[in-house]
């Protein structure tokens, strides 16, 4: 979606007239100067301005110099001013997307916004009006490349929003805005490829391109390398496919020279069958997006670098294909992980600990980081427990853990913290090994997050987000359509902004 924005109205202005216009109307408000047959419109068909609410009229307006056209009018309502600020971006997002779902495929290829007039709910300022180009532009995007066969009117044909009236400064602040949407819409490209095209060599190759140029320094183990290393974990799921594992590091240095960075650490199993622990078949074509806390950093490290983030963050991901053979790890089979600890593999679908402990423990040797967040499609469990309203955190650090639920709210990823403790822990010890991969029946959100623990050096804060629930969308959202959300990026930007470039986080120099 192209953002343009003008100063005078297309009439006398230097594009072409537009027919699609969009309004935008407090609750119960109409726009001045609106011609009386859309007024008496809207009021017959009930719009009353809440939030989303799009109704649509035709009127005749004038052009440059060629008479009257007709102009396809919509009104989208944008409730009450009376809310938090975070509630206010939600409303003002979710009117820019109600406008794109209405007009994505309507056949109008562009779509002139007047936000002049919007100062019925107390007047728009200009982060205001990004929330609303922002939300407009993530409902737009769509993942349509192996769609060869779509009718003229399912393809998408709106491309392209006009601003008008926008308040100073709304141009400057949209720069971030569109980063923060290159950064997810780059994490939902990632998780809705499918696993035949996206694996472990490939994920790299799109990582490498995308982030060429932009100053983030990539770094790649091979499977020689976290051999070496002794990635016995993580080498183990790997085992069984025929697409070798990767680790990808990519780092981002825009803050002070020598602080420690701040890890952000995804899961990125980019097909998830169980292994020997065969999952069963219905729906285990969703397992393509095993990978999504993976694609979220890597969405996050793009945003962070186009938006020059002045903080230094350490993107890594854990790339795997989990897959029965001959060759696969079984359940019974004892792993040595880079740590030294050994894990007991009881199932070998509980795969994602296993490939985040010991890229965890490497990131730690090699970068020292100030503090981890790691971020995995960890267990079903997690769905249980909050549906796909939250994701569930863990941590050791209560800091940590405030500042990544207060981002969360800033952001619309919501997080919800769950408890973890010595009487957790115990249900994963194994009478083998140092520990087993899976903790029983009960509470597996919270001994899958114990487990990971167990890989964090003493005094570093860390985090856990299972996203299980976040990543892909059986309907369409407030900002997404149905598929791949882009959970995560917009989560971590948030804390990078408010906590690291605030200069209230866990650092060290
Ligand atoms: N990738 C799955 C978790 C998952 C399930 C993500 C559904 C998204 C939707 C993970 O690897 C897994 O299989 N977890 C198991 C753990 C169990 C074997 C202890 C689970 O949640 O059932
Ligand atoms: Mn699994
Ligand atoms: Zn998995």
């Amino acid at each position: 979606m192209q953002i343009e924005f003008l100063d005078t109205a297309p009439p006398s202005g230097p594009t072409p007239a537009i027919r699609l216009q969009a309004r935008l109307c407090a609750a119960d408000t109409l726009p001045p100067g609106l011609e009386p047959v859309l007024a008496e419109g809207a009021k017959a068909a009930r719009f009353a301005g809440k939030p989303g609410q799009v109704f649509e009229g035709f009127a005749e307006r004038a052009t440059a110099g060629q008479g009257a056209a007709l102009a396809r009018v919509a009104l989208v309502g944008i409730g009450k001013a009376d809310s938090t600020a975070a509630e206010r971006r939600d409303t003002l997002e979710k009117a820019g997307a109600a406008l794109v779902a209405r007009y994505r495929t309507s056949g109008e290829e562009a779509l002139l916004l007047d936000v002049s007039g919007a100062d019925g709910a107390g007047g728009l300022d200009a982060a205001d009006v990004v929330a609303v180009l922002l939300g407009a532009r993530l409902r737009g995007w769509h993942h349509d490349a192996y769609r060869t066969t779509l009718k003229d009117e399912q393809k998408r044909s709106l491309t392209r929003i006009a601003v008008l009236g926008a308040p100073a400064g709304t141009e400057a602040a949209w720069a971030d805005a569109a980063a923060l949407a290159e950064g997810v819409e780059f994490t939902r490209e990632l998780v809705t490829e499918p696993a035949n095209v996206l694996f472990p060599e490939s994920f790299v190759a799109r990582c490498q391109d995308r982030l060429a140029g932009t100053g983030v320094e990539l770094t790649v183990l091979g499977k020689a390398e976290m051999t070496a290393l002794g990635m016995g974990a993580l080498l183990g799921v790997a085992q069984g496919s025929a697409r070798e594992p990767r680790v990808l590091a990519m780092v981002w240095n825009g803050g002070k020279a020598g602080e420690k960075p701040t890890a952000f650490i995804g899961k990125g199993v980019t097909f998830d069958s169980g292994g020997i622990s065969l999952k069963p078949p219905g729906g285990m074509e969703d397992m393509k997006w095993d990978m999504g806390g993976a694609g979220a950093v890597a969405g996050t490290m793009l945003t962070l670098a186009l938006r020059g983030a002045k903080a230094n963050v350490v993107g890594i991901c854990g790339l795997v294909e989990n897959m029965p053979d001959g060759l696969a790890q079984r359940p019974g089979d004892v792993v040595t992980s880079m740590s030294g600890q050994t894990i007991e593999v009881i199932n070998t679908d509980a795969e994602g600990r296993l490939v985040l402990c010991d890229v965890l423990t490497w990131a730690q040797a090699t970068y020292k980081p100030a503090a981890l967040v790691d971020l995995a499609t960890l267990t079903g469990a997690s769905i249980a427990a909050l549906a796909h309203e939250y994701a569930g955190l863990f941590s050791n650090d209560d800091k940590l853990a405030d500042a990544l639920t207060a981002a969360g709210k800033a952001s619309g990823d919501l997080l919800w913290r769950f408890p973890m403790g010595p009487a957790f822990d115990k249900m994963i010890d194994s009478p083998i090994a140092d520990m087993k991969n899976t903790g029983g029946r009960f509470g597996g959100s919270i001994t899958a997050a114990q487990f990971i623990a167990r890989f964090v050096e003493k005094g570093t804060p860390w985090a856990h987000l299972d996203i299980a629930g976040m990543v892909w969308a059986d309907k369409p959202g407030a900002t997404w359509d149905k598929g791949a959300t882009g959970y995560g990026v917009r989560l971590l930007d948030a804390y990078v902004r408010d906590v690291l470039e605030a200069g209230t986080g866990p650092s060290g120099a």
